[in-house]
């Protein structure tokens, strides 16, 4: 297999390039797959397709860290050149799985994808030593799903426990999703389990991309990510409850969106060498406008968030703790009154990539929508804008004004902490706004697309008064 490509498209104009968040090289850039700790580095691969921004027949790209926040690009590690990813008909090729460490082999679980073929998809494997070259298994592990008509068998995610290997995988039948379970003694041989979870009717038609992990205190509290299809405006859900190994089934106790933004798909969590949880995802959703394919690229991922699992069996979503590592020139302001109809810009501060940690005290009667501008124009045309209100219960993020590429408001209920007080910790890039409300217990994902000169930064407040308790911003580089 060859892993040199000769032909693929120049980055014509940097203007949307991010400064921290791992991107492909060149190309089109879609789900994470195989993220792993292997060998003392973090390993990340993702679904690319090399010769331009779109999603023709995808291989695997690969990166690899010291601290998941600076990548280093490796060759390409899985190409299409199989009778069951390459062939004729044009939709075929290396699609999303997962990434084991057996025993020191570095070994990837994909789904093979070949539109010429029935089955259209079936699950194989590929070796290597040295965390780089791959070599791919002769025939599939998995050579068909359980029932001949389905919509979707994909994206499998393997682990090993208790001396077995397990893999969940996405599928789809009679508008139900599902996370099938199958189990090995030594990966090249899997015997199908049964559902370990699906869809009542309400939650998607096929599961893409799940994901199911061990999170929380007790030995069987798991949690199973996915990325349902057909429930716009609803894109990530996850169920947190308890598995039971013995009958493979996970018993849900909380579901919810993983995210409320527009661009957040396909997430996929690893556990390192600290016994972390980690999650990325991809930072942009099928069908959006994507203005940075005009410049010859596209896709990246979201920055790694550790996940944690609260006594109530909702998930908290946490900037993992090297993004510090980023941080240079610090600004701050200290408590300040902001009256109702203040927008007050901050001097000398830029938002275009930094972190922003800004903490309001609602008053305790009477109503106030108050938060920040960000990624502001010097005629205040351009913005993006973040708000609570308190008399709603809502936070948003409002990117009608951002500049390139689709509008559009991302809401989501959330309660101030338990103190009163209502925290949004904002991670911003070249081309994209993570934010994390009340200590992640919400998180909002989107891509903008501002002028490179749209830089500024206010606060404000509406309709009441509110205290800013503290605000803080650090340039990111
Ligand atoms: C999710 C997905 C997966 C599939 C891959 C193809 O975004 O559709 O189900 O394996 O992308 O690139």
């Amino acid at each position: 297999m060859s892993n040199t490509v000769e032909t693929a498209t120049p980055i014509t104009n940097n203007r949307y390039r991010l400064q921290y968040h791992l991107m492909p090289p060149t190309g089109w850039m879609n789900d994470p797959n195989g993220l792993i700790f292997y060998q003392g580095e973090y390993h990340a691969f993702y679904q690319h397709y090399p010769l331009g921004p779109w999603p023709g027949p995808m291989h695997w790209g690969h990166a690899k860290s010291k601290d998941l926040v600076h990548w280093e690009h490796l060759p390409i590690a899985l190409a299409p050149s199989t009778q069951y990813d390459n062939g004729d008909h044009p939709v075929h090729g290396v699609w999303s799985g997962s990434a084991v460490d057996n025993d020191g082999e570095l070994t990837l679980i994909f789904t093979a994808h070949n539109e010429g073929n029935t089955p259209v998809e079936v699950q194989c494997i590929a070796r290597s030593r040295n965390g780089i070259d791959f070599e791919k298994g002769e025939k599939p592990v998995i050579g068909g799903p359980p029932d001949d008509e389905c919509f979707g068998f994909r994206d499998p995610k393997a682990w090993r426990h208790g001396g077995k290997w397990y893999l969940v995988l996405g599928y789809g039948r009679e508008g139900r999703g599902k996370a099938l379970l199958y189990t090995s003694k030594g990966l090249n041989d899997w015997t199908y389990v049964g559902p370990a979870a699906e869809s009542d009717g309400t939650l998607g038609d096929m599961w893409e991309c799940p994901d199911l992990f061990r999170l929380g205190p007790a030995a069987d509290d798991y949690v199973l990510i996915f990325s349902p299809m057909n429930i716009a405006p609803v894109k990530t859900l996850y169920l947190s409850g308890k598995f039971d190994y013995a009958s493979g089934r996970l018993t849900t106790k909380q579901k919810d969106r993983i995210d409320y933004g527009f661009d957040f798909y396909a997430p996929q969590t690893f556990e390192d060498d600290k016994g972390r949880r980690i999650m990325f995802g991809w930072m942009n959703i099928w069908g959006a406008e994507m203005p940075e394919k005009e410049d010859g690229w596209m896709g990246a991922f979201t920055i790694p968030r550790e996940l944690e699992l609260a006594p109530d069996g909702t998930l908290r979503y946490h900037p993992v703790a090297e993004l510090r590592e980023l941080r240079g020139e610090h600004a701050a302001v200290s408590r300040t009154r902001l009256a109702a109809g203040t927008e007050r810009e901050l001097d000398g501060v830029e938002s275009r990539s930094a972190e922003v940690i800004a903490v309001f005290q609602p008053e305790a009667s009477g109503d106030a929508t108050f938060g920040l501008r960000v990624r502001c124009s010097a005629d205040g045309g351009q913005y993006t804008e973040i708000s609570y209100s308190t008399a709603e219960g809502i936070l948003r993020m409002n990117r009608d004004h951002a500049g390139a590429g689709a509008g559009g408001v991302s809401e989501v209920s959330l309660a101030p902490m338990a103190d009163g007080r209502v925290k949004l910790h904002l991670f911003l890039d070249t081309s994209s706004v993570e934010l994390f409300a009340n200590d992640g217990v919400k998180t909002i994902t989107n891509r903008i697309y501002p002028d490179t000169a749209s830089v500024g930064i206010k606060l404000f407040a509406e309709q009441g008064d509110v205290l800013l308790e503290s605000l803080d911003v650090w340039q990111l580089s």
